[in-house]
């Protein structure tokens, strides 16, 4: 669901780096690897490494695709000792995950070519309204998101991490940096076209499924959120 989300808001395009001439890639956090798989086969002559903590359950039994399994904030040992350098490294929706964006995004520019590019689609934790602050505690929704925050939070994760991405990626050196938003409505009624009555519906469905999703889960990485951090067990 948030693949296709993503293949909406991006207007049917992978990737928004130019990308005829990547024979490379590094999906960092590859998940179910529904993304990786799409690239690699859009992209047949490229390579294309998934990398995550846990495997994917499909293997999709594509020649120029393979997974590592590993933890992407431990040293690279993945790489091999050639030291290899890609055309591309894409983060995708890692932003509750990854505790340390400084050394990581470093460790990005020294695995890339010169003139590589890094690409970052993320989503911002939070929900917004045109008539509540989002920190206006009379709504549960908000109230939700200021819980997870702080549960993100103690395990040394910066909620906030996406709005210091571009001084991030300065600091790493990266140039040509830029930064594009999207409005995903949660209510396909406030909205007049197709496209953004999809958005809707897609983003509350996913917003439905992690609700339900993090508040319930226990002892999986990083989202065992309420039920360790809020000691909410046994209910
Ligand atoms: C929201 S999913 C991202 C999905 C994928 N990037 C996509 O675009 O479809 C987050 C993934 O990151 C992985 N992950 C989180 N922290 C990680 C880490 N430190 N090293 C490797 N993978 C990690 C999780 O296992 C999970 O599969």
């Amino acid at each position: 669901m948030q693949h296709q989300l993503w293949r909406i808001l991006l207007n049917g395009q992978l990737l928004t780096v130019p990308h005829s001439q990547i024979t490379s890639l590094l999906h960092l956090g590859c998940g179910s690897a529904v993304w990786t798989a799409a690239v690699a086969a859009k992209l047949p002559e490229t390579v294309v490494v998934g990398v995550d903590i846990t495997p994917p359950a499909n293997d999709f039994g594509l020649d120029n695709l393979t997974f590592v399994t590993a933890d992407i904030e431990d040293p690279w040992s993945f790489i091999g000792e050639q030291r290899e350098r890609y055309d591309l490294i894409s983060i995708r929706v890692l932003v509750s995950a990854i505790r340390d964006w400084p050394s990581l995004i470093q460790r990005c520019f020294d695995h890339l070519k010169p003139g590589a590019w890094i690409e970052i689609p993320d989503v911002t934790i939070g929900t917004f309204s045109d008539t509540f602050d989002w920190q206006d505690e009379s709504s549960p929704l908000m109230r939700w998101y200021q819980c997870y925050r702080r549960g993100v939070s103690t395990y040394g994760i910066d909620g906030f991490a996406n709005q210091k991405r571009t001084s991030c990626l300065a600091t790493a050196q990266f140039t040509r940096i830029s930064e594009e938003f999207f409005t995903c409505y949660l209510d396909e009624d406030a909205v007049t076209d197709i496209r953004h009555k999809e958005i809707a519906q897609l983003t509350r469905q996913n917003m439905l499924g992690l609700l339900d999703a993090v508040t319930t889960a226990c002892d999986t990485y990083a989202f065992d959120l309420f039920s360790c951090w809020l000691q909410w067990r046994g209910m």
